[in-house]
Order: structure tokens, then sequence, then C-alpha cells
């Protein structure tokens, strides 16, 4: 069994918690929040001890894994910290806000010999997965184009309720925030970006970042992908959905995060078709899915096999590259041609 301990008690680090007290290979002995009484109520909840000061938290001999659910320009120092301290390491998404700490970050978990995770947990959704294997059968012939889309509502609240929300230092606009699951997917099905350009604006949202991004990418392989990313729809998310199309299969998957397929086209797939269609998940009941659970098992797996996790940390930067050159087009008006040069 692997004892974790979970950095940052806000609205996230719940789906850490239960997911860790519901696996039986793993136990939940620490939790930390600089507020104080976020701390208390989580350990009291899962009977783990608290504590408002990470660096006392690390310095716990029986933690063997840290998940880092802070506001998002902390992942990286943490990570580093904790890494440091011997204790293999999960960050949330996005895993830094630069390239620079995402490498120092990625450098210090190699030093240390301990594994980095990415929570990108929609890669475990049951539809991508699907997706993910027919992919890898090579399904759909040469790869033609693809899209990710997020239209979802943030209203102001949304953004009222924690200061680092919207904030180019600490989180990142819609893109970097929402969209980065979605933007992970993409890559991931159609591999390395030679170029992207794109651009956001900030149309409805009292942030200073984007609440609306659209970019074009082009991959090394010659195919082209879209991304479009909204928090302003009226009046609630509407959807997540991840289209891939190639020569010989066309996949869409939609629902409100990436899980309900809608299109499943290949040849000779009409019986498979039927059988997919009549085992679909429900739409999870809020965006987050239900793929944290798989994530952190994934980890443990990992660890226990003495393999890279599913999202390491050199898969989590490839998202964060493509953002943060959408961002460096809006700056300049120009394409960026990967690798990005911050
Ligand atoms: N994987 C996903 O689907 C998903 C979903 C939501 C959020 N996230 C990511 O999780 C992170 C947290 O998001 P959230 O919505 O839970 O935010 P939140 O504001 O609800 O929670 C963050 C918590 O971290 C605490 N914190 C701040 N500094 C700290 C420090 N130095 N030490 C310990 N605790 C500290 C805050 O007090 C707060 O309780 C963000 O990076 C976000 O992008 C991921």
């Amino acid at each position: 069994m692997l004892k974790f301990g979970i950095i940052g008690c806000g609205r996230i680090a719940l789906k850490h918690a239960e997911s860790i007290v519901a696996l039986p290979e793993a136990e939940l002995v620490g939790v930390c929040d600089i507020v104080p009484e976020r701390a208390r109520a989580f350990a009291e909840k899962y009977g783990a001890k608290p504590y408002v000061d990470y660096i006392e938290m690390l310095k716990n001999p029986e933690i063997d894994v840290i998940t880092v659910a802070t506001p998002s320009d902390l992942h990286a120092p943490i990570g580093i910290a904790a890494a440091k301290a011997g204790k293999h390491v999960m960050v949330e998404k996005p895993m830094a806000m630069t390239l620079k700490s995402a490498d120092e970050l990625i450098a210090a978990c190699r030093e240390a010999g301990v594994k980095l995770a990415v929570i990108h947990q929609n890669r475990f959704n049951k539809s991508i997965k699907l997706m993910r294997t027919a992919l890898n059968d090579g399904r759909f012939g040469k790869l033609t184009h693809g899209q990710a889309t997020v239209r979802w509502n943030r209203d102001d609240n949304y953004y009222a309720q924690a200061p680092w929300r919207g904030t180019k230092l600490q989180d990142g606009g819609v893109l970097m925030n929402q969209s980065i699951h979605n933007i992970d997917l993409l890559q991931w099905m159609f591999g390395p970006v030679e170029s992207v350009f794109g651009y956001t604006t900030t149309m409805l949202r009292k942030i200073e970042m984007e609440d609306i991004g659209v970019a074009v990418l082009k991959f090394k392989s010659g195919a082209l992908g879209i991304i479009e990313a909204a928090s302003t729809i009226y009046p609630k998310n509407i959807e997540e959905t991840l289209n891939v199309f190639g020569e010989t299969g066309s996949v869409m998957v939609g629902g409100i995060a990436v899980n309900r397929i809608e299109t499943w086209e290949f040849q000779d797939s009409e019986q498979e078709k039927a059988e997919i269609f009549a085992s679909q998940e429900n739409d999870p009941p809020n965006v987050y899915g239900f793929g944290h659970r798989e994530i952190i098992l994934d980890m443990i797996q990992a660890i226990w096999e003495d393999r890279p996790p599913a999202v390491p940390g050199e898969e989590g930067r490839k998202a964060l590259e493509i953002i943060l050159s959408i961002y460096k087009c809006q700056e300049t008006g120009m394409p960026v041609v990967l690798p990005l040069r911050e």
C-alpha cells in the first residue's frame, strides 16, 4: 500500500481525497492547506493528519506520494520540493505556468529518482481509451484532421471565488485552465505539432486572461487541428468534444467532458458500433469526469512496476507548450513554429 499526502485542499482536492480513500492500494495520511480550517476539515473527513505548511508535511517519512492541487503557479515549486524530499509527485494541470518551470520540475524528479505524473484524467475516459485503441490499431488510416472544442460556462462568480483565477501568472484563461485537457488529447492523438497560430480575447468575463481562444495547429504528419475554447457559453456547459478524422475512420466524442461517443465509423464496425453505443457512460456529475481514481491507480502501479506513469512530465509539457504558443501568437500576431522559445 502506498501512502499519500495532498497539498491544497480546495475544489479538485476532493476528487483526489475520494479517489485515494476508495483505492485499497492507497492510504491518505496527510493533507495540507495554508487555510487551517480547510486542512482541518479535510483531515477530519478523511482520517489524515492536517498541516498548514507543506515543508512540514514533506518531512513526514511515511508519505510516499504527494498530489499537488494548489493554484497552478505553485505546482512546479511544490513538486520540486516534494521530489527533493524523496516523494513521488502527481501535479494537477497545468504542470507549470512556464516551460522553464516545467523543465525544472521534470529535472528535479529525474535527479531525485522519483516518478512525476501530470493529472490529465480524461485520457482514462472509456470513450477516449476506445478512440486511442482504434488509433493504435491503425483503423483511422492516414489521419487528416481533428478538433478540440470546449464550450463551457464560467461566470464572474466562478472567477471571483479565488484571487488566482483568470490571472496571467497563476492560472491563465480558458485555454490554460479549462481546455488544457482537450488540447492534451488532441496532441496525444495526432502526435508532434509543427506550428501553431491562434487568437485569444476577453469578451465577457472580468479577468486578466482570455475567456475565448481559437487556434489552428499543423502537425508534423501534415494533419491539421482546430482548437475552440470558451468559458462564455450561455447559459451553462454545453460540450467538451474531441473529433478525430482519418482516411478510414471518423470518431466524435462529446458530452460535457469528452465522455460520450457520438460518431463511430470504421469499415465493418456495425456490430461493434451497436455494442459501444449500448454500453455508453452517462455524463459525469461534473466536468472533472471519472478519471482521477484511474490516474492515481496508474501512478501506484507505475511505482510498483518501476515504469513511467501514463502521463509523465514530458507528456504534460506538450499541451503547455501549445497553449503558451497560442499566447505568443496573440502577443506577436505571428504563427509559432515549435519548439517554443519563451
Ligand atoms: N484535473 C482537473 O480536471 C482539474 C479540475 C479543477 C482544477 N484543477 C487544477 O487544480 C488546481 C486547484 O484548483 P481548485 O479549483 O481546486 O482551486 P482552489 O482555489 O479551490 O483550491 C486551491 C487550494 O490550495 C490552497 N493553497 C494555496 N497555496 C497553498 C500552499 N502554499 N500550500 C498549501 N495549500 C495552498 C488554497 O488555500 C486552496 O484551498 C489548479 O491548478 C487547477 O487548474 C484540475
